[in-house]
């Protein structure tokens, strides 16, 4: 039986936190073995805002290590760093011919990030289509993203759709959204109506990975709520209703059980809980990290990415031929 291939990617400009855990990789693990995927760790992206090249360096071998700690099966996902198949930079330098300025001055994601900007970069405005590139090369179905990157699967979308008609073939698969029951979206603990992000210049915004239970725990403390202090799910309460979203994430527990497990308790009570909650199901994920962030686990590790960009790479050569040979680039031998 043909499974169907899903592809995803995080970028590693930080160590990954527990939305990028809630609302991704936790899903991964549960679809691993349901479909063909492809999970990369997307260092081109990563550098559209400045990073500390040493930073990045040890943040995209931490990012492997944790998709492994996470549960992500190396024997049967393709696990690879975008860097190391070079199609997805030449694939957007295609795509990029094609694509109009319009469209990508109207993305949402671009507004945001070139406003807390003086220098605007190239690479930022041109985000989405090599973002486009990575879905493309690989004939991928689905595509879990999360509300944030919808715009860009929409632009991934068309701009497939645009190439297709312009080169008369069906070289490229259309791409749709894969919605889970369960991914939820995790928000910054400091300022509810943003995403958490690994990239926050306030670390009590977001829960690392790797955050010992004491500093979770004094994170929850410290979540910016309201002062209605009651327990409660709704529109006008954004910070308790990401702690309960949070909450609920990890234990199962609907939001009305939720709200009268927690009924009459204040905020403190609450949030402690919540910290507890998330430290307990953090803690097996950095027993394996640890384990496997030591000196005699350096080859596995290689071999793991070696290997997925081998695996990745043989898709994503065939793809860039086709599309090289569509355009008129004459062959080489
Ligand atoms: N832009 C995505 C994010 O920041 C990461 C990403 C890059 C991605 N390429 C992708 C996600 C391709 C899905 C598919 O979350």
């Amino acid at each position: 039986m043909n499974k169907k291939t899903i592809l995803s990617g995080i970028q590693p400009s930080g160590i990954l936190t527990l939305g990028n855990y809630l609302g991704a990789l936790r899903n991964w693990v549960t679809i691993q073995h349901e479909y063909d995927c492809k999970f990369f760790i997307a260092d081109l992206h990563s550098i559209t805002v400045r990073q500390d090249p040493k930073v990045l360096r040890e943040n995209t071998k931490r990012a492997v290590m944790q998709y492994i700690a996470c549960g992500l099966d190396p024997q049967i996902n393709t696990i690879f760093v975008q860097s190391h198949v070079h199609e997805h930079a030449e694939l957007a330098w295609i795509l990029n011919c094609s694509t109009y300025m319009g469209e990508l001055s109207r993305m949402t994601q671009f507004k945001d990030k070139s406003q807390k900007q003086e220098n605007v970069g190239v690479g930022l405005f041109d985000y989405p289509v090599l973002m486009a590139a990575d879905i493309l090369l690989y004939d991928s179905d689905f595509v879990p993203v999360g509300e944030d990157q919808r715009q860009h699967l929409e632009i991934t979308r068309d701009l497939a759709k645009r190439f297709n008609s312009t080169y008369g073939e069906e070289i490229f698969k259309i791409p749709e959204a894969f919605i889970s029951e369960t991914g939820a979206r995790i928000m910054s603990l400091q300022d509810p109506t943003k995403k958490m992000s690994k990239s926050d210049p306030n670390p009590n915004g977001y829960i690392s990975l790797l955050d010992s239970r004491d500093v979770i725990i004094k994170k929850f403390k410290k979540a910016v709520t309201d002062s209605e202090n009651i327990v409660r799910y709704s529109d006008e309460q954004l910070g308790i209703q990401n702690l309960i979203n949070i909450y609920s994430s990890i234990t199962q527990k609907s939001t009305s059980e939720i709200e009268r497990e927690f009924e009459g308790v204040g905020y403190g009570k609450f949030k402690v809980a919540v910290g507890e909650v998330v430290a307990d199901a953090l803690e097996e994920i950095q027993k394996k990290f640890y384990e496997l962030n030591s000196p005699e686990y350096d080859s596995f590790l290689t071999e793991i990415y070696e290997k997925g960009a081998k695996t990745a790479h043989g898709i994503a050569k065939s793809k860039l031929e086709q599309v090289y040979n569509a355009v008129g680039f004459v062959s080489k031998a």
